[in-house]
């Protein structure tokens, strides 16, 4: 069996990035219906297999994750879930945390929640498959009370102790929202005091950051402002808010897309591997764990018609592939561009 440090490696090898395909019953039923899909446990079950099925989609996913629905599921008159992703040589991973609740005396912050009788699901999870799991903490901006931040990170820090006492790698994902019209400097400042925390509740707690995978937002503009910073100058922040806090006992950095269309996720993860490289490596991989910004096209794709799952797997395949060449974007690129 292979060690957390190797698993939390093999992760963010080279090239391969996480497919993050584990939204909730609640929001993925929502996205199912938006797509003109009815959201029912098959259809959860058959877009998923779509999406594992991609031909190729190894060459750039190193893992899957998956919410408890979908691991404990099959592919249609096939094996579970876990064993034809490990047949395709990709790692399954489990959501365990539970949604966010409402954190008294914190000015409307938010707390996830899911630690009780996690020991028990995590030896669950292990026993069907999943090798790595994922626990989401979210902050929004404007507003944010340190409760909130001291809250979340304390909790995200219990549940990755209790992952790596489990055997299974926590992929840790403090996530600044991009919700709101907040600058690039405001969403600087919190994701650095945000990973500040985390990283401190983290080594409190005796978690061994070589067998885990930080999964952050990039350093970006809230939506809704109106100056919005190019790649580089998300780069180069997101560089500087991770430089400051994150270990580089740390293997890999993961970043979600939050709300980014593929094309652009992809060109601030190309800035941040040039950026890194141009100024002498960065002591962590620097790749994806993208949800939307890989399967949203799919999905639209798809349409509930299977005649369509060539179309909706190549568009996946596409999506994947372009994360996993900006993942290995070099000084020469930036140099070039
Ligand atoms: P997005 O990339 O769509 O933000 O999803 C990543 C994820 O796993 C959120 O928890």
């Amino acid at each position: 069996m292979q060690s957390l440090p190797e698993v939390a490696a093999a992760l963010v090898a080279p090239g391969k990035g996480i497919l993050a395909a584990d939204e909730s019953v609640t929001t993925m039923s929502k996205r199912l219906e938006a797509a003109g899909v009815a959201p029912t446990a098959e259809s959860r079950r058959d877009y998923r297999a779509l999406l594992l099925t991609t031909p190729g989609l190894s060459s750039y996913v190193s893992g899957i994750i998956l919410c408890e629905e979908t691991l404990g599921q099959a592919l249609p008159g096939g094996p579970p879930f876990s064993e034809a992703a490990a047949a395709r040589g990709i790692m399954t991973g489990i959501k365990v945390d539970k949604g966010t609740a409402p954190l008294p005396f914190s000015d409307g912050g938010f707390v996830t929640e899911g630690l009780d009788c996690l020991r028990d699901r995590l030896a669950d999870f292990r026993a069907r498959g999943a090798v790595f799991a994922k626990w989401r903490a979210v902050f929004r901006p404007a507003g944010l009370h340190p409760r909130t931040v001291h809250a979340n990170a304390h909790a995200l820090a219990r549940y990755a102790a209790l992952c790596q006492d489990a055997g299974v790698v926590p992929i840790v994902e403090p996530e600044v929202l991009m919700d709101g019209d907040h600058s690039i400097g405001i969403c600087h400042a919190v994701t650095a005091t945000v990973l500040e925390a985390v990283f401190g509740e983290l080594e409190a707690m005796g978690v061994d950051l070589a067998g885990i995978v930080l999964k952050p937002n990039m350093v970006i503009a809230g939506a809704g402002c109106e100056d919005q910073a190019g790649p580089a100058k998300v780069a180069l922040n997101t560089l500087q808010a991770l430089g400051a806090a994150v270990p580089a006992s740390v293997p890999g950095v993961a970043f979600l897309s939050g709300g980014q269309s593929n094309g652009q996720a992809c060109a601030n993860l190309s800035a941040i591997n040039a950026e890194a490289a141009a100024v002498g490596e960065a002591p962590w991989r620097l790749t994806f764990s993208f949800g939307r910004a890989l399967v949203s096209d799919a999905l639209l794709a798809w349409h509930g018609v299977p005649a369509n799952t060539g179309d909706a797997q190549s568009r996946l395949a596409a999506n994947c592939r372009r994360a996993s060449e900006a993942s290995q974007v070099t000084a020469a690129a930036r140099a070039g561009a």
